[in-house]
Protein backbone atom coordinates (compact mmCIF):
# COMPACT_ATOMS: atom_id res chain seq x y z
CA UNK A 1 0.00 0.00 0.00
CA UNK A 2 2.76 2.50 1.05
CA UNK A 3 5.14 3.48 -1.45
CA UNK A 4 7.27 6.16 -2.88
CA UNK A 5 4.03 7.90 -3.76
CA UNK A 6 1.48 6.81 -1.66
CA UNK A 7 2.24 8.13 1.94
CA UNK A 8 -1.03 8.76 3.55
CA UNK A 9 -3.35 5.78 4.02
CA UNK A 10 -6.87 5.95 5.55
CA UNK A 11 -7.85 1.99 6.76
CA UNK A 12 -11.79 2.11 7.29
CA UNK A 13 -14.53 -0.62 7.89
CA UNK A 14 -16.73 -0.87 5.01
CA UNK A 15 -19.63 -2.94 6.65
CA UNK A 16 -20.95 -2.60 10.32
CA UNK A 17 -17.19 -3.10 12.19
CA UNK A 18 -15.26 -5.70 13.49
CA UNK A 19 -14.28 -6.39 9.55
CA UNK A 20 -10.53 -7.12 10.93
CA UNK A 21 -9.34 -3.66 10.40
CA UNK A 22 -6.94 -4.49 13.39
CA UNK A 23 -5.18 -6.98 11.50
CA UNK A 24 -4.65 -5.21 8.13
CA UNK A 25 -3.38 -1.74 10.40
CA UNK A 26 -0.89 -4.56 11.82
CA UNK A 27 -0.06 -6.04 8.74
CA UNK A 28 0.15 -2.39 6.87
CA UNK A 29 2.03 -0.66 10.07
CA UNK A 30 5.09 -2.82 9.23
CA UNK A 31 5.53 0.32 6.95
CA UNK A 32 4.37 3.13 8.70
CA UNK A 33 5.91 5.96 10.57
CA UNK A 34 2.46 6.65 12.13
CA UNK A 35 -0.38 5.13 13.01
CA UNK A 36 -3.25 7.94 14.42
CA UNK A 37 -6.75 6.79 15.23
CA UNK A 38 -9.55 9.53 14.11
CA UNK A 39 -12.80 8.61 15.85
CA UNK A 40 -14.87 6.56 18.22
CA UNK A 41 -13.39 5.61 21.81
CA UNK A 42 -12.56 2.42 24.07
CA UNK A 43 -15.42 0.76 22.35
CA UNK A 44 -13.53 -0.35 19.43
CA UNK A 45 -11.52 -3.70 19.87
CA UNK A 46 -9.06 -4.25 17.83
CA UNK A 47 -7.55 -7.92 17.89
CA UNK A 48 -4.14 -9.14 16.68
CA UNK A 49 -2.75 -12.37 17.05
CA UNK A 50 0.88 -12.41 17.12
CA UNK A 51 2.86 -15.98 17.75
CA UNK A 52 0.79 -17.52 20.55
CA UNK A 53 -0.29 -14.22 21.43
CA UNK A 54 -3.57 -11.91 21.06
CA UNK A 55 -3.40 -8.14 22.21
CA UNK A 56 -6.94 -6.40 21.98
CA UNK A 57 -6.54 -2.78 21.81
CA UNK A 58 -9.32 -0.43 22.44
CA UNK A 59 -7.78 3.18 22.36
CA UNK A 60 -4.12 2.84 21.60
CA UNK A 61 -3.71 2.32 17.91
CA UNK A 62 -2.31 -1.68 16.60
CA UNK A 63 0.39 -0.07 15.02
CA UNK A 64 1.95 0.02 18.55
CA UNK A 65 2.74 -3.28 18.04
CA UNK A 66 5.74 -2.62 15.69
CA UNK A 67 8.95 -1.15 17.32
CA UNK A 68 9.43 2.67 16.14
CA UNK A 69 5.98 3.37 15.08
CA UNK A 70 4.90 6.86 16.50
CA UNK A 71 0.97 6.54 17.40
CA UNK A 72 -1.47 9.16 17.87
CA UNK A 73 -4.88 9.89 19.25
CA UNK A 74 -6.40 12.29 17.26
CA UNK A 75 -8.65 14.82 18.87
CA UNK A 76 -12.14 13.10 17.05
CA UNK A 77 -11.11 10.33 19.45
CA UNK A 78 -13.56 10.61 22.94
CA UNK A 79 -10.83 9.13 25.75
CA UNK A 80 -11.26 6.84 28.47
CA UNK A 81 -7.91 8.01 30.13
CA UNK A 82 -8.83 4.90 33.11
CA UNK A 83 -9.08 2.55 30.29
CA UNK A 84 -6.27 4.14 28.23
CA UNK A 85 -3.27 3.70 31.25
CA UNK A 86 -4.79 0.39 31.95
CA UNK A 87 -3.83 -0.78 28.37
CA UNK A 88 -0.27 1.20 28.73
CA UNK A 89 0.37 -1.08 30.92
CA UNK A 90 -0.85 -3.96 30.35
CA UNK A 91 1.18 -3.78 26.48
CA UNK A 92 4.92 -2.72 28.89
CA UNK A 93 3.55 -5.74 30.88
CA UNK A 94 4.04 -7.56 27.15
CA UNK A 95 7.40 -6.26 26.84
CA UNK A 96 5.83 -3.96 24.54
CA UNK A 97 7.74 -0.22 24.71
CA UNK A 98 5.25 2.21 24.54
CA UNK A 99 7.80 5.22 26.29
CA UNK A 100 7.71 8.27 23.97
CA UNK A 101 5.90 6.70 20.87
CA UNK A 102 2.47 7.45 22.06
CA UNK A 103 0.68 10.92 21.91
CA UNK A 104 -2.68 11.91 22.63
CA UNK A 105 -4.39 15.17 20.74
CA UNK A 106 -4.53 17.78 23.27
CA UNK A 107 -7.97 18.55 21.82
CA UNK A 108 -9.34 15.15 22.65
CA UNK A 109 -12.56 15.10 24.56
CA UNK A 110 -12.70 12.85 27.88
CA UNK A 111 -14.92 10.21 28.42
CA UNK A 112 -15.65 10.90 32.09
CA UNK A 113 -17.14 8.74 35.16
CA UNK A 114 -20.45 10.03 35.12
CA UNK A 115 -20.66 9.40 31.17
CA UNK A 116 -20.25 5.62 31.49
CA UNK A 117 -23.08 6.00 34.41
CA UNK A 118 -25.22 7.55 32.15
CA UNK A 119 -24.78 5.54 28.86
CA UNK A 120 -24.98 2.26 31.22
CA UNK A 121 -28.78 3.96 32.68
CA UNK A 122 -30.19 5.45 29.74
CA UNK A 123 -33.13 3.91 27.93
CA UNK A 124 -31.73 5.16 24.30
CA UNK A 125 -28.40 3.33 25.10
CA UNK A 126 -30.51 -0.07 25.62
CA UNK A 127 -32.57 0.42 22.56
CA UNK A 128 -29.22 1.01 19.92
CA UNK A 129 -27.46 -1.51 21.67
CA UNK A 130 -24.42 0.54 22.69
CA UNK A 131 -21.08 -0.70 24.68
CA UNK A 132 -22.27 1.51 28.15
CA UNK A 133 -18.67 2.68 28.19
CA UNK A 134 -19.90 6.62 28.23
CA UNK A 135 -18.94 6.79 24.64
CA UNK A 136 -22.54 8.50 23.34
CA UNK A 137 -22.52 10.60 26.50
CA UNK A 138 -19.09 12.27 26.01
CA UNK A 139 -19.89 12.70 22.30
CA UNK A 140 -22.96 14.22 23.15
CA UNK A 141 -21.39 16.81 25.75
CA UNK A 142 -18.89 17.66 22.88
CA UNK A 143 -21.09 18.22 20.67
CA UNK A 144 -23.18 20.90 23.55
CA UNK A 145 -20.14 22.68 23.87
CA UNK A 146 -19.50 21.57 27.54
CA UNK A 147 -17.25 18.77 27.22
CA UNK A 148 -13.78 18.26 28.99
CA UNK A 149 -10.80 17.96 26.67
CA UNK A 150 -7.60 17.12 27.38
CA UNK A 151 -6.09 20.38 27.74
CA UNK A 152 -8.56 21.65 30.74
CA UNK A 153 -6.66 19.15 32.92
CA UNK A 154 -3.80 22.07 33.21
CA UNK A 155 -6.44 24.00 34.39
CA UNK A 156 -7.61 22.88 38.21
CA UNK A 157 -9.84 25.80 38.20
CA UNK A 158 -11.86 25.33 35.07
CA UNK A 159 -11.80 21.29 35.00
CA UNK A 160 -13.74 21.97 38.60
CA UNK A 161 -16.14 23.95 36.63
CA UNK A 162 -16.59 21.52 33.96
CA UNK A 163 -16.38 18.36 36.15
CA UNK A 164 -19.23 20.20 38.40
CA UNK A 165 -21.74 21.30 35.91
CA UNK A 166 -21.33 17.69 34.30
CA UNK A 167 -21.92 15.66 37.45
CA UNK A 168 -25.35 17.74 37.73
CA UNK A 169 -26.68 16.84 34.79
CA UNK A 170 -25.34 13.26 35.13
CA UNK A 171 -27.42 13.17 38.41
CA UNK A 172 -30.18 14.58 37.15
CA UNK A 173 -30.40 12.08 34.03
CA UNK A 174 -29.49 9.62 36.78
CA UNK A 175 -32.57 10.23 38.70
CA UNK A 176 -34.68 10.72 35.96
CA UNK A 177 -34.04 7.01 34.44
CA UNK A 178 -34.67 6.00 38.16
CA UNK A 179 -31.00 4.21 38.46
CA UNK A 180 -29.70 4.74 42.26
CA UNK A 181 -26.41 5.30 41.15
CA UNK A 182 -24.91 9.15 41.92
CA UNK A 183 -21.65 10.65 40.58
CA UNK A 184 -19.88 12.89 42.86
CA UNK A 185 -17.45 15.92 42.05
CA UNK A 186 -14.76 15.16 44.10
CA UNK A 187 -14.57 11.73 43.66
CA UNK A 188 -14.09 12.42 39.66
CA UNK A 189 -11.51 15.41 40.37
CA UNK A 190 -9.45 13.09 42.14
CA UNK A 191 -9.65 10.21 39.52
CA UNK A 192 -8.77 12.76 37.43
CA UNK A 193 -5.48 14.30 39.30
CA UNK A 194 -4.46 10.71 39.50
CA UNK A 195 -3.99 10.23 35.80
CA UNK A 196 -3.31 13.89 34.70
CA UNK A 197 0.31 14.10 35.13
CA UNK A 198 0.52 10.98 33.04
CA UNK A 199 -1.91 11.99 30.24
CA UNK A 200 -0.86 15.39 29.93
CA UNK A 201 3.19 13.95 29.61
CA UNK A 202 1.66 12.56 26.35
CA UNK A 203 -0.39 15.39 24.93
CA UNK A 204 -0.06 16.88 21.37
CA UNK A 205 -0.99 18.91 19.29
CA UNK A 206 -1.37 15.71 16.76
CA UNK A 207 -2.67 17.24 14.08
CA UNK A 208 0.42 19.42 13.85
CA UNK A 209 3.25 16.79 14.36
CA UNK A 210 0.63 14.58 11.56
CA UNK A 211 1.09 17.68 8.86
CA UNK A 212 4.37 17.74 9.48
CA UNK A 213 5.45 14.55 9.24
CA UNK A 214 3.47 14.46 5.68
CA UNK A 215 5.12 17.01 5.27
CA UNK A 216 8.77 15.55 5.81
CA UNK A 217 7.44 12.82 3.59
CA UNK A 218 6.50 9.95 6.57
CA UNK A 219 3.80 7.11 5.65
CA UNK A 220 1.18 7.82 7.93
CA UNK A 221 -1.75 5.52 8.42
CA UNK A 222 -4.98 6.18 9.53
CA UNK A 223 -6.78 3.99 11.70
CA UNK A 224 -10.88 3.67 11.34
CA UNK A 225 -12.97 2.17 14.12
CA UNK A 226 -16.51 0.74 13.91
CA UNK A 227 -17.70 0.45 10.44
CA UNK A 228 -19.07 2.80 7.64
CA UNK A 229 -22.71 1.70 8.33
CA UNK A 230 -22.20 2.87 11.68
CA UNK A 231 -21.40 6.59 10.64
CA UNK A 232 -23.56 8.81 12.40
CA UNK A 233 -24.16 9.91 8.90
CA UNK A 234 -24.24 7.83 6.43
CA UNK A 235 -24.96 4.69 8.46
CA UNK A 236 -28.34 3.09 9.57
CA UNK A 237 -29.33 5.68 11.93
CA UNK A 238 -30.30 5.67 14.54
CA UNK A 239 -28.69 2.14 14.81
CA UNK A 240 -25.21 3.83 14.81
CA UNK A 241 -22.03 5.42 16.35
CA UNK A 242 -21.96 8.61 17.67
CA UNK A 243 -18.69 9.96 15.15
CA UNK A 244 -18.04 9.84 11.74
CA UNK A 245 -16.28 6.43 10.86
CA UNK A 246 -16.58 7.23 7.43
CA UNK A 247 -12.81 8.82 5.18
CA UNK A 248 -14.17 12.08 6.11
CA UNK A 249 -13.76 11.96 9.82
CA UNK A 250 -10.22 10.83 8.98
CA UNK A 251 -9.47 14.25 8.19
CA UNK A 252 -11.23 16.05 10.97
CA UNK A 253 -10.75 13.70 13.15
CA UNK A 254 -7.01 13.86 13.21
CA UNK A 255 -6.37 17.80 12.12
CA UNK A 256 -5.11 17.16 9.17
CA UNK A 257 -6.67 17.76 5.22
CA UNK A 258 -8.98 15.91 3.36
CA UNK A 259 -6.72 16.45 0.36
CA UNK A 260 -3.75 14.89 2.16
CA UNK A 261 -5.14 11.59 2.23
CA UNK A 262 -4.26 9.34 -0.75
CA UNK A 263 -5.63 5.90 -0.81
CA UNK A 264 -8.54 4.87 1.10
CA UNK A 265 -8.25 0.62 2.02
CA UNK A 266 -11.72 -0.28 2.93
CA UNK A 267 -11.90 -3.58 5.05
CA UNK A 268 -15.09 -6.03 4.39
CA UNK A 269 -15.45 -9.45 5.88
CA UNK A 270 -16.18 -12.08 3.01
CA UNK A 271 -19.54 -12.46 5.05
CA UNK A 272 -21.48 -9.66 6.89
CA UNK A 273 -21.87 -9.12 10.44
CA UNK A 274 -23.61 -7.01 12.67
CA UNK A 275 -23.68 -6.20 16.45
CA UNK A 276 -26.36 -5.07 18.35
CA UNK A 277 -29.75 -3.86 16.88
CA UNK A 278 -30.80 -2.20 13.38
CA UNK A 279 -30.56 -3.76 9.94
CA UNK A 280 -29.34 -6.91 8.30
CA UNK A 281 -31.10 -7.18 5.49
CA UNK A 282 -28.83 -10.69 4.45
CA UNK A 283 -29.22 -11.99 8.14
CA UNK A 284 -28.79 -15.64 7.98
CA UNK A 285 -31.50 -17.88 9.61
CA UNK A 286 -30.42 -21.03 11.62
CA UNK A 287 -28.41 -23.41 11.51
CA UNK A 288 -26.56 -21.31 9.34
CA UNK A 289 -26.66 -18.23 11.72
CA UNK A 290 -25.16 -20.62 14.48
CA UNK A 291 -22.67 -22.35 12.24
CA UNK A 292 -21.05 -18.96 10.99
CA UNK A 293 -21.02 -17.25 14.17
CA UNK A 294 -18.85 -20.34 16.03
CA UNK A 295 -16.63 -20.98 12.71
CA UNK A 296 -15.92 -16.84 12.65
CA UNK A 297 -15.36 -16.70 15.96
CA UNK A 298 -18.39 -13.84 16.08
CA UNK A 299 -18.01 -12.96 19.66
CA UNK A 300 -17.37 -9.27 20.31
CA UNK A 301 -13.86 -8.33 21.67
CA UNK A 302 -14.66 -5.41 23.75
CA UNK A 303 -18.32 -6.94 25.43
CA UNK A 304 -18.45 -10.60 23.89
CA UNK A 305 -22.03 -10.20 22.47
CA UNK A 306 -22.53 -12.58 19.54
CA UNK A 307 -22.69 -10.66 16.32
CA UNK A 308 -25.62 -11.38 13.90
CA UNK A 309 -24.03 -12.79 10.65
CA UNK A 310 -25.53 -12.72 7.12
CA UNK A 311 -24.24 -13.32 3.06
CA UNK A 312 -22.12 -10.84 2.19
CA UNK A 313 -24.29 -8.05 0.81
CA UNK A 314 -23.05 -5.98 -2.37
CA UNK A 315 -25.41 -2.89 -2.13
CA UNK A 316 -23.74 -2.09 2.05
CA UNK A 317 -20.19 -2.40 0.46
CA UNK A 318 -20.74 -0.53 -3.24
CA UNK A 319 -22.41 2.17 -1.26
CA UNK A 320 -19.32 2.44 1.87
CA UNK A 321 -16.63 2.04 -1.50
CA UNK A 322 -18.94 5.47 -2.64
CA UNK A 323 -19.39 7.52 0.90
CA UNK A 324 -15.36 6.55 1.26
CA UNK A 325 -14.35 6.80 -2.00
CA UNK A 326 -12.15 3.77 -1.56
CA UNK A 327 -9.49 3.05 -3.56
CA UNK A 328 -8.96 -0.75 -2.72
CA UNK A 329 -10.68 -3.55 -0.73
CA UNK A 330 -8.87 -5.93 1.56
CA UNK A 331 -11.28 -9.41 1.71
CA UNK A 332 -11.17 -11.09 5.35
CA UNK A 333 -12.39 -13.93 7.20
CA UNK A 334 -12.75 -16.19 3.54
CA UNK A 335 -11.52 -19.39 5.63
CA UNK A 336 -14.71 -18.89 7.42
CA UNK A 337 -16.47 -19.70 4.56
CA UNK A 338 -14.43 -22.83 3.70
CA UNK A 339 -16.71 -25.76 4.65
CA UNK A 340 -20.33 -24.09 3.11
CA UNK A 341 -21.31 -26.21 0.26
CA UNK A 342 -22.87 -22.74 -1.36
CA UNK A 343 -22.71 -18.92 -1.02
CA UNK A 344 -25.12 -16.28 -1.81
CA UNK A 345 -23.73 -12.90 -2.53
CA UNK A 346 -26.59 -10.21 -1.96
CA UNK A 347 -26.92 -7.80 -5.33
CA UNK A 348 -29.93 -5.47 -4.72
CA UNK A 349 -32.94 -5.21 -2.31
CA UNK A 350 -36.47 -5.96 -3.78
CA UNK A 351 -38.68 -3.59 -2.14
CA UNK A 352 -42.53 -3.31 -2.73
CA UNK A 353 -41.52 -5.20 -6.18
CA UNK A 354 -39.11 -2.71 -6.85
CA UNK A 355 -34.96 -3.94 -7.07
CA UNK A 356 -32.76 -1.42 -5.31
CA UNK A 357 -29.34 -1.63 -5.37
CA UNK A 358 -28.47 1.33 -4.26
CA UNK A 359 -28.63 1.49 -0.28
CA UNK A 360 -31.56 3.66 0.59
CA UNK A 361 -31.12 6.57 3.63
CA UNK A 362 -35.45 5.62 4.88
CA UNK A 363 -34.82 2.07 7.21
CA UNK A 364 -38.37 1.65 6.81
CA UNK A 365 -38.22 0.73 3.22
CA UNK A 366 -35.19 -2.22 4.49
CA UNK A 367 -37.99 -3.58 6.73
CA UNK A 368 -39.71 -4.73 3.78
CA UNK A 369 -36.39 -5.26 1.77
CA UNK A 370 -36.22 -8.98 0.70
CA UNK A 371 -32.63 -9.40 -0.35
CA UNK A 372 -32.23 -10.15 -4.27
CA UNK A 373 -29.43 -13.12 -4.47
CA UNK A 374 -26.97 -14.69 -6.86
CA UNK A 375 -25.79 -18.50 -5.84
CA UNK A 376 -22.06 -19.25 -6.24
CA UNK A 377 -20.36 -22.81 -5.42
CA UNK A 378 -17.99 -23.15 -2.21
CA UNK A 379 -15.07 -24.60 -2.64
CA UNK A 380 -14.59 -26.92 0.34
CA UNK A 381 -11.08 -27.19 1.09
CA UNK A 382 -9.33 -25.16 3.48
CA UNK A 383 -7.85 -21.53 1.97
CA UNK A 384 -6.15 -21.02 5.35
CA UNK A 385 -2.58 -21.93 3.87
CA UNK A 386 -2.68 -19.67 0.39
CA UNK A 387 0.01 -17.03 0.15
CA UNK A 388 -1.00 -15.99 -3.47
CA UNK A 389 -3.93 -15.65 -5.39
CA UNK A 390 -3.16 -18.88 -7.24
CA UNK A 391 -2.90 -20.75 -4.46
CA UNK A 392 -6.84 -20.39 -3.74
CA UNK A 393 -9.17 -22.56 -5.23
CA UNK A 394 -10.82 -21.16 -8.36
CA UNK A 395 -14.06 -21.20 -6.75
CA UNK A 396 -13.12 -19.24 -4.08
CA UNK A 397 -11.59 -17.14 -6.91
CA UNK A 398 -14.28 -16.64 -8.72
CA UNK A 399 -16.13 -15.48 -5.17
CA UNK A 400 -13.64 -12.75 -4.65
CA UNK A 401 -13.96 -11.92 -8.48
CA UNK A 402 -17.78 -11.07 -8.19
CA UNK A 403 -17.23 -9.12 -4.66
CA UNK A 404 -14.79 -6.75 -6.72
CA UNK A 405 -17.03 -6.48 -9.09
CA UNK A 406 -20.55 -5.55 -7.55
CA UNK A 407 -18.08 -3.34 -5.49
CA UNK A 408 -16.58 -1.58 -8.55
CA UNK A 409 -13.32 -1.67 -6.23
CA UNK A 410 -10.31 -3.27 -6.55
CA UNK A 411 -9.06 -6.09 -4.00
CA UNK A 412 -5.24 -5.61 -2.42
CA UNK A 413 -5.67 -7.89 0.08
CA UNK A 414 -7.38 -11.44 1.11
CA UNK A 415 -6.92 -12.31 4.66
CA UNK A 416 -7.49 -16.36 5.18
CA UNK A 417 -6.46 -16.54 9.13
CA UNK A 418 -6.02 -14.89 12.11
CA UNK A 419 -2.41 -14.45 12.05
CA UNK A 420 0.14 -11.81 10.23
CA UNK A 421 1.02 -14.17 7.54
CA UNK A 422 -2.18 -15.35 6.73
CA UNK A 423 -2.66 -12.71 3.78
CA UNK A 424 -2.51 -12.53 0.12
CA UNK A 425 -1.17 -9.36 -1.27
CA UNK A 426 -3.30 -9.08 -4.47
CA UNK A 427 -1.84 -5.90 -6.65
P1 LIG B 1 -13.50 -2.80 15.33
O1 LIG B 1 -12.69 -1.57 15.20
O2 LIG B 1 -14.08 -2.97 16.71
O3 LIG B 1 -14.56 -2.87 14.28
O4 LIG B 1 -12.50 -4.08 15.15
P2 LIG B 1 -11.78 -4.82 13.98
O5 LIG B 1 -12.31 -4.42 12.65
O6 LIG B 1 -10.30 -4.68 14.14
O7 LIG B 1 -12.20 -6.30 14.20
P3 LIG B 1 -11.80 -7.26 15.42
O8 LIG B 1 -10.33 -7.26 15.55
O9 LIG B 1 -12.63 -6.99 16.60
O10 LIG B 1 -12.35 -8.64 14.89
C1 LIG B 1 -11.76 -9.29 13.95
C2 LIG B 1 -11.47 -10.71 14.46
O11 LIG B 1 -11.32 -11.49 13.33
C3 LIG B 1 -10.18 -10.84 15.24
O12 LIG B 1 -10.29 -11.85 16.21
C4 LIG B 1 -9.17 -11.25 14.18
O13 LIG B 1 -8.09 -11.99 14.65
C5 LIG B 1 -10.03 -12.09 13.32
N1 LIG B 1 -9.61 -12.12 11.93
C6 LIG B 1 -9.11 -11.10 11.19
N2 LIG B 1 -8.87 -11.54 9.94
C7 LIG B 1 -9.22 -12.85 9.92
C8 LIG B 1 -9.23 -13.85 8.90
O14 LIG B 1 -8.87 -13.62 7.76
N3 LIG B 1 -9.68 -15.09 9.25
C9 LIG B 1 -10.12 -15.38 10.50
N4 LIG B 1 -10.54 -16.62 10.75
N5 LIG B 1 -10.12 -14.47 11.49
C10 LIG B 1 -9.69 -13.22 11.19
Amino acid sequence: MFDSTTRTVVVVGAQWGDEGKGKLVDVLAEKADWVVRYQGGANAGHTVHIGDKSFILHQIPSGILHPGVRCAIGNGVVMDPETLFTEVDELIADGVDVEGRLYVSERAHLVMPYHKLVDKASAASKAIGTTGRGIGPAYEDKVARRGVRVLDLRNPARLRELVTAGVERANAQLERSGSDLRASVDDTIAALDALSPRLLGLAEDVGLCVHRAIKNGAAVLLEGAQGSMLDIDHGTYPFVTSSNTTVGGAATGVGISPMSLQCALGVVKAYTTRVGHGPLPTEFAEPLQTQVRTLGHEFGATTGRARRCGWFDGVVVRYAARVNGLTALAITKLDVLDTLDELMVCTGYRINGEVHTEFPADLQLLEHAEPVYETMPGWNQSTQDARKLEDLPAAARAYLDRLEELCETPIAYVSVGTRRDQIIGVH
